[in-house]
């Protein structure tokens, strides 16, 4: 039998698509997967939101979808679901033939039993669990979850351990930043490994830092010899602005890394995940133009062909057409790279298409028409009355603005970016997951994007 040791050695190893609020749903990461992923995480899920979910097997699309369990909202939200055509909303999905051995599921946790309660609800479908260590918004922190968790080691031990004591067929990891200095760094994964985690990811950056402005590579190269020397067999994941293969691969020489996560890097071209042929690989192992990845790659596809990719897998999970467009959108738009990469980034659509066509689109068919995709949605099940109306997907605030008009910098509120009624709750509240987790200080976004 495998160890969970084991398990998670081969699980952590490689290339990951990074979790992102919004971004990484189901066709999204069946994408990544299709051109070169190792391993996907899924968008990050609060545990209470997961465990208030009600597993089906979707026969017509072939995939298990947790939806939303109606009756533990308020009335008068139940009133207008019942108004809505009683669908309840998407939380999560799976495509368990395409993602099995692969897919990581982040839960935003800051009680071990809640974590508990959502891992146990959902762990036949996923094969790890990651705790979101990181995130600092004020929605995570305010709930002790997030980068939180970081300056109370002794609450994430806990959750780890929790998750540990119960799972016994699940990897638990963790994806932290880095803390104030390489000691404490140092000092708070190995709490979180001895408490049981099976691997851990650094993003390179601590809580407040602005995403355009470059990650810490300098800290990482500090941090990642000590760690490999107190836990020589740990899958060490790193994160923060890898855009090319060469950049990773020097990393994983020089420190003993298993992985890297990309987040923006894959979000404006998920094509970035393409690799050479193994053969072809080894042969050139010296040569950084065929062992490169990112903006100056051969295997790079175009941004037009990819969204149309991405087109097509939402079709495939007939995706609500305001997560497809928020996406297709993020694809379109380099307003969250780094700066020194921008001009490598370049955003130019020869049919035409522009961020504000794409956001006029209010149907997954007039997506697939400004982006010259066949619409066509998928059914398993072959049925002939076949209701096409898409669930929604998650609760999540899609508005067209957000994309739009860019985020507001970091420590500004707008109603647009923080701010938003949950629609399924009615409840005015801070955005639960908001993706601004990385604000950008650049001009806003225009609504043509080439
Ligand atoms: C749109 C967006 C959404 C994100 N959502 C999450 C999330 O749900 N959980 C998480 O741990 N990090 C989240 N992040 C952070 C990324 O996973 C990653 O740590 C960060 O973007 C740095 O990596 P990169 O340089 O490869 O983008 C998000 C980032 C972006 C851009």
């Amino acid at each position: 039998m495998v160890s969970l040791t084991e398990k998670a050695a081969a699980l952590y190893q490689g290339e990951a698509l990074a979790p992102m609020v919004r971004a990484s749903t189901t066709p999204l990461r069946t994408l990544a997967l299709q051109y070169g992923a190792d391993f996907v995480y899924s968008e990050e899920m609060v545990d209470r939101s997961l465990s208030d979910t009600i597993r089906v097997e979707n026969e017509k699309l072939q995939t298990v979808d947790y939806i939303k369990d109606t009756t533990k909202l308020a009335p008068k939200v139940q009133r207008k679901l019942a108004r809505d055509g009683n669908r309840s909303p998407l939380m999560f999905q799976v495509d368990r033939r395409i993602e099995k051995g692969k897919l990581v599921c982040q839960i935003g946790s800051g009680e071990p039993e809640l974590a508990l309660d959502a891992v146990l609800h959902v762990k036949q479908d996923v094969d790890a669990f990651d705790i979101n260590m990181g995130c600092p918004k004020k929605f995570s922190v305010s709930g002790g979850m997030g980068s939180a968790l970081l300056s109370d080691p002794d609450r994430a031990c806990r959750i780890v351990k929790t998750l540990r004591d119960h799972l016994k067929e699940h990897p638990v990891s963790c994806k932290i930043r880095l803390l104030k200095d390489t000691q404490s760094t140092l000092d708070f994964i190995t709490g979180l490994v001895n408490a049981g985690a099976h691997a851990i990811a650094v993003h390179a950056r601590r809580p407040g830092d602005e995403a355009v402005n470059p990650a810490h590579w300098e800290d990482l190269e500090e941090l990642m010899p000590l760690v490999r020397s107190k836990f020589p067999t740990l899958p060490l994941l790193i994160n923060g602005d890898f855009y090319t293969r060469q950049e990773f691969t020097d990393f994983h020489k020089k420190y003993g890394t298993s992985g890297v996560l990309l987040a923006r890097p894959a979000l404006y071209n998920v094509s970035i995940f393409r690799k050479p042929p193994p053969k072809a690989a080894e042969e050139n192992d010296n040569d950084a133009t065929t062992t490169t990845y990112g903006y100056d790659s051969p295997l790079l596809l175009d941004k037009t062909t990819v969204v149309q990719e991405y087109l097509k897998h939402a079709l495939r999970y007939n995706t609500h057409h305001k997560n497809v467009k928020y996406v297709a959108s993020e694809m379109m738009t380099n307003r969250r790279t780094p700066t020194p990469r921008v001009n490598s980034m370049p955003v130019h659509f020869p049919g035409g298409q522009t961020i504000g066509k794409t956001c006029s689109c209010h149907s997954l068919e007039a997506l697939c028409k400004l982006w010259d995709v066949r619409f066509s949605l998928f059914d398993g099940s072959k049925t002939k009355n076949v209701d096409h109306t898409p669930l929604p997907a998650g609760e999540h605030k899609y508005d067209d603005n957000y994309i739009l008009q860019g985020e507001e910098p970091s420590g500004t509120t707008t109603s647009t970016a923080t701010e938003s009624k949950d629609n399924i709750t009615g409840v005015s509240r801070k955005d639960t997951q908001d993706s601004s987790e990385y604000p950008n200080k650049r001009p806003r976004v225009e609504a043509s994007a080439s």
